[in-house]
């Protein structure tokens, strides 16, 4: 399947770095023309500089804080104006919060429902009618595998992936029908700013198996291109993700909350 036809666009948020840089790179080989979009004005217009030689075709910078409730609209309407016509939106902004819950500030966590959550579900709601409406379109929402665990010193970044992957998973049958592919993506630990946004301890990620953004960012495509709901990105992760199916639901938990326990411990002897 083509993602994106003559004409089209792409459009990546949080492109200015990790796992969303690692999809505008891969689409720009592609010969895709882009949108990209975050907040690091600066990052966005060097990538798109750089992406431009690749690809041949210039990349539209649009420098957007996507956590205000009034961004999606704007970054829809921006795109609408410029007639940009989205066949491709990958949903990728998003941050974690790793640390004990009543410790975190408030607002910082209704940031990150904002961005992983709200954000995530507009600019789906505003991309998908006219991508119905053509026939044709791709949206490739960036979930996790933390999706599949309730994480403690992760809960409410684990829910909010949960939501993710849940609400991609149904609108892909939602969306099949009338040409449009719907994909939940799940990355495990990926070499990004991520742990360190997240406040993740060193001992944790350490003992989780990673991957390279730029892995990432091809399998998503490939899913996308074979019209795959979910797709787990590393096989090490696909093993105790099916694991799941077997053990007690209890269990899960425990085993992650005695993880992110033990590196916290770790990491403030250290
Ligand atoms: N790395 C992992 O281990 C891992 C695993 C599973 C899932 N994920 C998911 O993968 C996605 C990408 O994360 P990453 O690992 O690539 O982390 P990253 O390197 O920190 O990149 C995050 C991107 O999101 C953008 N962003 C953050 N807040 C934003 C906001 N308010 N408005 C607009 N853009 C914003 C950032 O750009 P600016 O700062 O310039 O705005 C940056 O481009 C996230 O949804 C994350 O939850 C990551």
């Amino acid at each position: 399947m083509t993602l994106v036809s003559e004409g089209g666009v792409a459009l990546v948020t949080g492109a200015s770095s990790g796992i969303g840089e690692a999809f505008a790179r891969a689409l720009a080989r592609r010969k895709v023309r882009l949108v990209l979009v975050a907040r690091s004005r600066e990052k966005l217009e060097a990538l798109s500089r750089e992406l431009a030689a690749v690809s041949g075709k210039e990349a539209s910078v649009l420098a957007l804080d996507l956590s205000r409730r009034d961004a999606p609209a704007r970054l829809y309407s921006e795109t609408e104006g410029r007639g940009l016509a989205v066949d491709l939106l990958v949903n990728n902004a998003g941050f974690g919060l790793n640390a004990p819950f009543d410790e975190t500030p408030l607002e910082r966590i209704l940031e990150m429902l904002d961005l992983n959550i709200a954000a995530l579900t507009a600019l789906t709601r505003l991309f998908l009618a006219p991508m119905k409406a053509r026939g044709r379109g791709s949206i490739l929402n960036v979930a996790s595998t933390a999706s599949f665990v309730a994480g403690p010193y992760f809960a409410a970044y684990s829910a909010s992936k949960a939501y993710v992957r849940s609400f991609s998973h149904a609108l892909h049958h939602e969306a099949r029908p009338h040409g449009v592919t719907v994909t939940a993506l799940c990355p495990g630990y990926t070499n990004t700013n991520f742990n360190v946004v997240a406040g993740m301890k060193r001992g944790a990620g350490g003992l989780l198996p990673r991957q390279d953004a730029g892995r990432v960012a091809e399998i998503g495509l490939s899913a996308l291109e074979r019209r795959k709901p979910v797709r787990i990105t590393n096989p090490l992760d696909f093993l105790w993700i099916f694991s799941l199916r077997i053990a007690p639901a209890w269990l899960p938990p425990v085993l992650a909350a005695a993880l992110f326990r033990y590196a916290r411990e770790k990491q403030e002897k250290a």
